[in-house]
């Protein structure tokens, strides 16, 4: 898909669906992702922090709440999405957050101390234009300021689905509306941009649990899997190990 089928995608799945898994079907990941950016949001104790790709803004508004003395503000190309982060906004209580329509390939107005993106800068639909998207992200830093980039790589994808293949399940190829990351590719392309603080594979036990144990589980019983089902809950509190998994979390320091 190109960038307008990609972006029509999203406007549409905005318009269609306001329900939690509008932005992914995979609710508990949504769970660990947000899990890890509280602990490195209260951790680095930034003043402001700005969501890129917010979506519907249920993440963004649940870190607000949960640290009420930084500005957030969560940006999508999105006019349905950033539509849907009022209901949200609406129904919550915090007034340290806004939301505002914006494109990662223009550059940012505005200075922060703390960036993330969670599955976003994946939908750029070529490694050029994902390149422009992070020098954005760069730009929009203060001197030391800190990315969290939480994005999917092909390297994790492949290995989860050679271990599905051991276990007799069928390959799960990525969305057509994905451009997955090469780990070294990228990290030669922001050596000169950031240092990295360090790295882990988010969803690898987490995919081990659902996309192998649980697909097979569901494969031999003739179901098909459900992302509520309690394996992928109690799979959210299992610890980090192995690379099994497509979503990383990189900690990058503006240099
Ligand atoms: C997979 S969803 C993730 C949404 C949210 N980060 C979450 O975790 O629920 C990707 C989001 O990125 C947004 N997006 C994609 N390309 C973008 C771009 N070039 N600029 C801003 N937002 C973009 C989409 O509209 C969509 O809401």
């Amino acid at each position: 898909m190109n960038f307008e089928e990609i972006k029509d995608y999203w406007e549409n799945r905005a318009s269609e669906d306001s329900s939690a898994q509008s932005t992914t079907q995979d609710f508990y990941l949504r769970e660990i992702e947000f899990n890890v950016l509280a602990q490195n949001i209260e951790k680095y104790s930034p003043n402001n922090v700005a969501d890129i790709g917010c979506g519907d803004g249920r993440t963004t508004v649940r870190l607000a709440r949960k640290c009420p003395d930084i500005s957030f503000k969560g940006f999508d190309y999105s006019t349905s999405m950033i539509k849907n982060t009022k209901a949200v906004l609406d129904s919550s209580d915090i007034i340290n957050t806004l939301f505002e329509v914006y494109d990662v390939l223009e550059g940012m107005s505005g200075l922060f101390d703390l960036i993330y993106t969670t599955r976003c800068l994946i939908n750029l639909p070529s490694w050029e234009l994902q390149k422009i998207a992070i020098s954005n992200i760069h730009n929009a830093l203060i001197g030391d300021g800190v990315y969290l980039m939480i994005e999917n790589f092909i390297e994790g994808q492949s290995n989860f689905n050679e271990v599905r293949k051991k276990f007799g399940l069928s390959e799960i190829p990525i969305r057509e509306h994905n451009h997955f990351f090469e780990r070294e590719r990228l990290l030669g392309y922001i050596d000169d941009l950031f240092d990295l603080q360090s790295e882990v594979n988010i969803s690898s036990t987490y995919y081990l649990a659902s996309r192998v144990i649980y697909s097979k589980i569901c494969d031999e019983a003739g179901i098909i899997p459900d992302y509520f089902d309690d394996h992928h809950r109690f799979a959210v509190g299992l610890p980090f190990c192995g690379e099994y998994g497509p979503v990383r979390l990189l900690i990058l320091k503006k240099k």
